[in-house]
């Protein structure tokens, strides 16, 4: 069907119809019910950094759950809860230390928008409103963090209950504008940013949200050298906000533990999730800068949001170990080293493979876009459900991939996501590439 988004199989959230049935999983490999074994090469959608069943962070839950589950936070704090925030704060760097403690990325990006809404009403700037993101970005599924998304098919049915959001071109370096030459691409975003914002109006404009490196909605799309402090400069010239959505990226994933310390760059929100926890618990984080936690203190108290489950005692635990063991083991440093590795044996892998346009990415994040002529860099007509097809090729061989579609244009575009546990033996990785380029090679006929 034109248009259908790969990634997401309305099915899954049913009766989970055709689809094979979880049993227990180890380390990189999950097992389904029917006995069949599969290499977890995405992690899901970029979740499980550390693999699955990790003795140690089983243990930290098992023993927290055994204290108590949570302590709700109007009436307790907990030793869980304090520990996460010093460790994610002295993680994200100076100045990042106040945060919001959530349940997965759409809230955090959610509690990020409403932290920024909340900044300018506090300061005396209220018409301070409009939100401006990118094409081809996904902020999540909550009404406002899919009102700054632009992922066509996940929008369609909720237009016109959406709050208004400007969007300015993405930012794509293996899709530069016609004569924007890749050198200059972040140049140019940058000047299609500042006036989106002058033709808006800045005292209208509330923050600029984007990924640092964009995920199910591009492909794995690393931002140019250079671009991501053209838009902090910006940022502060007008007093907009900058939101980094490091839902995908962040936590550890690119090899830095915020994916935009790579740039140089300090946002004045960073959405996290996913990898925070490393999936064994619903956990995500809205980080803002102690700048703006003067101002929602001094005003407000704190920040106006937050929910019933607002930083769990149990899903702090969890993020705890987690958070503990990417630092004891050193896998930032391993993903950094280890990332361009795997990146380049794949890429070698691929090489002979028509299909193949592009494999790109920052530390265990890589991408892979397939086109139906690589020199014109055509897609392929969506039609065709081309990395459906690697996927369950893929799935048949026993690995898991993260296709998705409509990175190009929203509607067309194929591309894969990998992005393997921190801790994969290189073996595994070895593995993967290999499985990865067999898969592509049975769905697309090896040219
Ligand atoms: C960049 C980004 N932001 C936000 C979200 C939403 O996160 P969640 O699905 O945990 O609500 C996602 C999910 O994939 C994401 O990739």
């Amino acid at each position: 069907m034109a248009g259908r988004d790969p990634s997401w199989n309305p099915a899954s959230d049913a009766a989970g119809a055709g689809l094979p049935r979880v049993a227990w999983g180890r380390g990189c490999h999950v097992h389904d019910a029917a006995g069949r074994r599969y290499i977890d090469a995405s992690g899901g959608p970029a979740v499980f950094c550390l693999g699955h069943g990790h003795p140690e962070v089983n243990a930290a839950i098992a023993a927290q759950l055994d204290r108590i589950a949570h302590g709700y936070r109007y009436t307790f704090t907990s030793d869980p809860l304090e520990e996460l925030t010093a460790r994610v704060a002295a993680a994200a760097g100076p100045d990042l230390d106040s945060m919001v403690f959530v349940s997965g990325g759409s809230e955090a990006v959610e509690s990020a928008l409403k932290i920024a809404l909340q900044y300018h009403s506090a300061r005396g700037e209220p018409n301070r409103r409009r939100f401006i993101a990118r094409r081809r970005s996904w902020h999540g599924n909550t009404l406002g963090a899919l009102a700054v998304s632009d992922f066509t098919a996940r929008r369609a049915p909720f237009e016109g209950a959406l709050v208004e959001a400007s969007f300015v071109p993405s930012v794509n370096l293996y899709r530069p504008p016609a004569g924007v030459a890749p050198a200059d691409l972040g140049a140019h975003a940058a000047a299609e940013l500042e006036a989106e914002i002058e033709r808006l109006g800045a005292e209208r404009v509330a923050a600029f949200i984007f990924e640092p490196v964009v995920g199910a909605a591009g492909g794995v799309l690393p931002a140019p050298e250079g671009y991501a402090r053209r838009i902090r400069d910006l940022c502060d010239r007008y007093g907009v906000l900058m939101i980094a959505d490091e839902v995908m990226c962040g936590a550890g994933r690119c090899g830095t533990w915020r994916a935009l310390e790579h740039d140089g760059v300090v946002p004045d929100i960073c959405a996290v999730a996913k990898g925070l926890g490393g999936g064994y618990v619903p956990l995500g984080a809205a980080l803002y800068h102690r700048r703006l936690a003067e101002v929602l203190d001094a005003v407000d108290g704190g920040p106006l949001t937050g929910h019933t489950f607002t930083g769990h005692t149990l899903a702090c635990a969890a993020g705890v170990a987690v958070q503990r063991i990417i630092e004891r083991d050193h896998l930032l440093e391993r993903v950094a080293r280890d990332g361009a590795t795997f990146r380049a044996a794949l890429a070698a892998e691929v090489a002979d493979i028509e299909a193949v346009g592009d494999v790109r990415g920052r530390g265990f994040f890589v991408g892979v876009e397939f086109v139906r002529d690589r020199a014109s860099r055509e897609p392929f007509d969506p039609a065709l459900g081309v990395s459906g097809r690697v996927g369950s090729a893929a799935n048949a061989l026993g690995l898991l991939l993260y296709p998705i579609g409509g990175n190009v244009d929203g509607t067309r575009g194929d591309a894969l996501i990998l992005a393997p546990p921190y801790n994969a033996p290189p073996e595994i990785l070895d593995e993967i590439v290999v499985l990865t380029g067999r898969a592509i090679r049975t769905a697309l006929g090896g040219a």
